[in-house]
């Protein structure tokens, strides 16, 4: 495939929120090859670099992003057998569901609970996905990256990757790492996570789980949940759920006494965000504009695709607001803004 920069890429339709501005130069890479000389590039023309993945949980700003807007597209899985696991390495490019999908197919137990899920391979360690009781740390066994600065490719375990909720050392890390390929552990094993409450009112421990239908639960269970990006702009969670303490939890169940909270560490409570948004600050459903919070889960923000990445910002921030006035909680964007 011939190397090829474009200029001034509209960046809107890479995302599944559908707003934003313009890559000052794009470039779709397909081979490690290819991400070298879009490197190299950058650097001979003084120009700093970003990644975009599926776009799936980005809020790019309306005056888009200057420099090199790299767009991995690596997509080759391999398969290594180790005894009763078997090793699947995925290329950064390959869309998450389209392996969940084939991992199904072959039986192969681990990342079922992640169906359906929007995004790339490459993104799922940044933010250490997780869904209905299973998070990237529990299936991830290495990570691939290439240092843009270094020039070098290497492999960092589950450990390196030092993942928590909805972060890692990815997000936090002054090197130019990207993400060129996941290796999950997976097995042939029946291995049922349906602990999860909505998983749990479905399947009965006592029965014989197949992963077919615990993919077809989650299919079902998600979409009643979360509207169709391709539909309307949408990049699920909006906010992460808050990591509060013991005591502060306390004072919240004295004035909200049916406040759920799981405990998470020591001495600390992670609190269901959508909960708090319904059913304390009422904002479920609620409409500025072409922007809302989705009737059936507050803690999805919907829009009209197109709209002015601003809107967003503002209406997210009067959330932010709302929330801290009426519990005194600061809450946190779940997805990256790009700017
Ligand atoms: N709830 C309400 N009203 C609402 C929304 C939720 O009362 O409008 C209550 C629910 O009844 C439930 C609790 O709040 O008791 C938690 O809601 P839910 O189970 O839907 O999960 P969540 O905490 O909102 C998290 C992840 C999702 C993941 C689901 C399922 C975060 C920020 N979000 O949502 O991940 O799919 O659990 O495991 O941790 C994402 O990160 O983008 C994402 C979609």
């Amino acid at each position: 495939m011939a190397f090829s920069v474009q200029k001034n890429v509209p960046l809107a339709p890479y995302t599944t929120l559908g707003v934003g501005g313009n890559a000052e130069y794009f470039i779709e890479v397909h081979s490690l090859e290819e991400l070298r000389d879009a490197v190299v590039w950058a650097r001979n023309n003084a120009c700093a670099t970003k990644i975009l993945g599926g776009g799936s949980n980005v809020l790019i700003s309306d005056a888009g992003i200057q420099g090199l807007v790299i767009r991995p597209l690596l997509n080759t899985i391999t398969y290594t057998e180790e005894g009763e696991h078997t090793l699947v390495t995925v290329g950064a490019g390959v869309v998450l569901d389209t392996l969940v999908q084939e991992l199904v197919h072959k039986k192969l137990w681990g990342l079922e609970n992640f169906s359906a899920i929007p995004g790339s391979v490459g993104a799922v360690p940044i933010q250490n996905v997780g869904a209905y009781g299973v998070e990237a740390k529990d299936v991830v066994h290495a990570v691939t990256v290439f240092d843009m600065e270094g020039d070098s490719l290497y492999e960092m375990t589950n450990a390196e990757c030092q993942f928590a909720y909805r972060d890692s050392y990815f997000k936090h890390t002054d090197k130019k790492l990207i993400i060129v390929s996941v290796t999950f552990v997976v097995t042939k094993n029946p291995f049922p996570r349906i602990a999860y409450k909505e998983l749990s009112e479905i399947f009965s421990t006592k029965d014989e789980v197949m992963i077919d239908s615990v993919r077809d639960a989650i299919v079902r269970i998600r979409s009643k949940k979360f509207p169709d990006w391709r539909v309307v702009g949408t990049a699920g969670s909006f906010f992460k759920n808050p990591i509060i303490e013991e005591k502060e939890y306390a004072r919240l169940r004295e004035v909200y006494p049916e406040l759920p909270g799981y405990v998470h560490g020591a001495n600390t409570i992670k609190i269901p965000l959508g909960w708090v948004l319904d059913h304390v600050c009422k904002l479920k459903g609620y409409t500025e504009g072409r922007v809302k919070l989705f009737e059936q889960q507050a803690l999805v923000l919907v829009c009209e695709k197109n709209i002015e990445a601003i809107e967003i910002e503002n209406f997210a921030q009067k959330i932010i607001d709302r929330v801290y006035a009426m519990t005194s909680i600061v809450i946190e964007k779940e997805v990256t803004q790009l700017n």
